[in-house]
């Protein structure tokens, strides 16, 4: 019954705001709403990841570490590193020491499977979790967390989000991972054993208080949504991976993310030097811009705002042609003679994150500013190598990356060197 009342009011409240004009607000991220503030005109800002450091306590990834990492793994950073895309991080220089030491880690990410399509914002931490497994030569552990998206979105049901944990492993696969090295697996299909116990134990250390002040839910919460935390935060632990790890349970982690995970493992954080376990340490990627521009990013419940793995390069082009944001002039005299804006320009944006080649991308920049590069060029080099990849990929290789009923050897390169 009061539930009830309470769903009432809350829609009330929500058709309230929906009238009303966007009033001033400053920038919301959790992991359910990623909104740039509103300022007091009314105008949209971008995402402020200063402002995200700070009041998250994590680190800029600095020169000095690139520079570290590069000296120490012998591999240029990534294009995503050097350009920014990941950002800050939690103790990754941890991470250096035992690589440089020759002791054992593994990396850990994860996917809401809430469609069957993923867009180029979600491929963005597996490229780099792919990346950092060929440098690192270590394990990785994939979490497709069908149970979360099933709590959460309700009009979804656990046949649907199973399915997209399936299909989604697809697009991941079409990354490259190293299947002797990975496990992918569903919560709804990995739950138990050693995993399950680790949840448990999680969940004993977290109150009703902690999970309220983190994520901000209430009582109308389901208890599902409150108990999540736990089954998120379970695969930073190398013993809840017995066919890798066996029962060693101090081996860490290192977790590629974007930046609106982070909440969950700051909690996982905390409660590893309860459980005695080691922290889980963190590299954050930014937002991926929607084709609408930076101000929030890419969302698969607006087609609109998304490039599918699934579309062609012709749907490409043409969606960021109808929808995308874009620098150049209004018409062609004027581009010629005025120039584009690269800053704004999402075609343009795209390319930083997924042309690896300066010279070419500097020449690219400085031709659409110039004016001798139209609108609309920029697009024409957009090539997906991962979209082709995937409809390669077979139901049996899927089951392969998803069993656990295989050994998986859980060294680094450098530590099997040794
Ligand atoms: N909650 C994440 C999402 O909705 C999925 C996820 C689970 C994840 N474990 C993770 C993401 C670890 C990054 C790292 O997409």
């Amino acid at each position: 019954m009061s539930a009830a009342v309470d769903a009432v009011v809350d829609a009330v409240a929500n058709v309230q705001l929906a009238d009303a004009k966007p009033r001033a607000h400053d920038q919301v991220i959790t992991p359910w709403e990623v909104q740039g503030s509103v300022a007091a005109d009314g105008k949209q800002e971008g995402i402020d990841y200063d402002k995200l450091i700070s009041q998250f306590g994590t680190r800029r990834i600095d020169n000095a570490l690139l520079e570290r990492f590069e000296r120490l793994t012998g591999q240029r950073p990534h294009v995503f590193l050097r350009r920014g895309m990941f950002f800050s991080h939690r103790e990754f220089d941890k991470i250096l020491d035992r690589y440089e030491q020759g002791k054992p880690f593994f990396l850990y990410t994860g996917r809401g499977p809430s469609s069957d399509s993923m867009h180029l914002g979600h491929m963005v931490p597996f490229v780099f979790t792919k990346w950092l497994q060929d440098v690192f030569e270590c394990p990785v552990v994939i979490q497709l967390t069908d149970d979360e998206k099933f709590l959460f979105k309700h009009e979804l049901k656990p046949e649907q989000t199973k399915q997209f944990s399936r299909q989604n492993a697809k697009d991941i696969i079409a990354c490259g991972f190293n299947l002797d090295k990975t496990f992918i697996f569903s919560n709804y299909e990995y739950m138990g054993g050693m995993f399950y116990q680790n949840v448990s134990k999680i969940s004993r250390q977290i109150t009703y208080n902690q999970v309220k002040a983190t994520f901000g839910f209430n009582e109308s919460d389901n208890i599902g949504k409150i108990h999540f935390a736990s089954i998120q935060a379970a695969p930073s632990f190398s013993n809840s991976f017995p066919h890798i790890f066996g029962a060693v349970s101090n081996i860490p982690c290192l977790i590629p993310c974007a930046i609106d995970q982070d909440p969950y493992f700051r909690l996982a954080r905390d409660i590893a030097q309860k459980l005695k376990y080691q922290k889980p340490t963190l590299i954050h990627s930014k937002f991926f811009p929607a084709l609408q521009g930076p101000q929030t990013k890419m969302s698969a419940s607006d087609p609109n705002s998304s490039i599918f793995m699934t579309d062609k390069p012709n749907q490409i082009k043409k969606k960021i042609n109808a929808h995308g944001f874009s620098g150049g002039r209004e018409t062609e005299e004027e581009h010629r003679r005025l120039g584009g804006d690269t800053e704004v320009d999402v075609a343009y944006q795209y390319l930083t994150f997924f042309l690896d080649d300066d010279e070419e991308l500097a020449k690219l920049g400085e031709d659409y500013r110039s004016g001798t590069l139209l609108t609309g060029q920029p697009q024409g080099k957009m090539y997906f190598p991962i979209a082709e990849r995937r409809t390669a990929i077979s139901e049996e290789l899927v089951d392969s990356f998803m069993s656990a009923q295989r050994q998986i050897s859980p060294s680094c390169g450098r530590a099997q060197a040794q």
